[in-house]
């Protein structure tokens, strides 16, 4: 039952990625306010990923909600000469209970790779953070038949010792498919989340059977229903829709009563 996903609690996190300078403080309390009134009974949890310099304030301002405040990134290390770099102990004390790490983002733009994903991912475990580990295959690994070992391998070279599923969230996002409007098929998807549980099991025993594992790329709100219906997919991880409360707010709604 766990393995096919129905008794996990889904995540809806919203990726703000470098957005929210003008008016941003309004589109998180908006969504605040609305998961306080009927939502606040619903089977998700709900998370805004803003950046940096806003997760203090954000914090502040959802203090007491159901609305959980997320980083973008982190350090591996919890202090020291990295001249721009943020420690995952710093994030926890700014208010964030988790961070995105590996994003096709970060892995293109500063060449990160799986080993330095797995560090973070040790040092937000280390800070009582939990790790959304992102992993997905580009459009020419899918053209070539080679998405099942492109994500089996990010996974297992990303994931370190000490995860569970209480600390590790794991988010299926195929590069090709982010900001594109494209989505993969539900069958496709379902095969890949299948596959992610299947080697999840294996590398980290049955918490693998409770980890969550989100989908992301293009989610909106007239396709999170059907993406959250599909096997083994338990949550979401939001882009551009996740920028206006309205949006992100409808593809919350499609995972009530989950
Ligand atoms: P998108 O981005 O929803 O805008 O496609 C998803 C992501 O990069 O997390």
């Amino acid at each position: 039952m766990a393995g096919q996903g129905h008794a996990i609690r889904p995540l809806v996190a919203g990726n703000w990625k470098m957005n929210g300078l003008n008016a941003s403080l309004d589109e998180a309390v908006s969504v605040r306010d609305a998961l306080s009134g009927p939502l606040a009974a619903m089977n998700a949890d709900v998370m805004v990923a803003p950046p940096a310099t806003l997760i203090a304030s954000f914090a502040a301002a959802v203090a007491g909600s159901s609305l959980r405040i997320g980083a973008q990134d982190c350090h591996a290390k919890p202090s020291g000469a990295h001249t721009g770099d943020i420690a995952a102990e710093m994030l926890k004390d700014a208010g964030a209970s988790a961070v995105i790490l590996g994003h096709s983002e970060r892995r293109a733009d500063h060449g990160e790779t799986s080993a330095e994903v797995k560090a973070k991912a040790a040092a937000a475990h280390r800070a009582g953070l939990v790790a959304i580990v992102c992993i997905g295959e580009t459009q020419g690994e899918r053209a070539a038949g080679a998405t099942l070992n492109v994500v089996s391998r990010q996974l297992k070279n990303s994931l370190p010792d000490g995860t569970t599923a209480a600390n590790t969230v794991i988010a299926y996002e195929p590069v090709w498919a982010i900001g594109t409007g494209l989505t993969p098929t539900p069958s496709d998807i379902e095969a890949v989340h299948t596959a992610i549980r299947r080697d999840l099991s294996e590398s980290v025993g049955e918490e693998g059977a409770k980890m969550r594992i989100l989908y992301g790329g293009s989610v909106k709100p007239d396709n999170a229903a059907a993406l959250m219906a599909i096997p083994n997919v338990n949550g979401a991880l939001v882009g551009g829709a996740s920028l206006k409360a309205r949006d992100f707010l409808a593809i919350v709604r499609a995972y009530e009563g989950r």
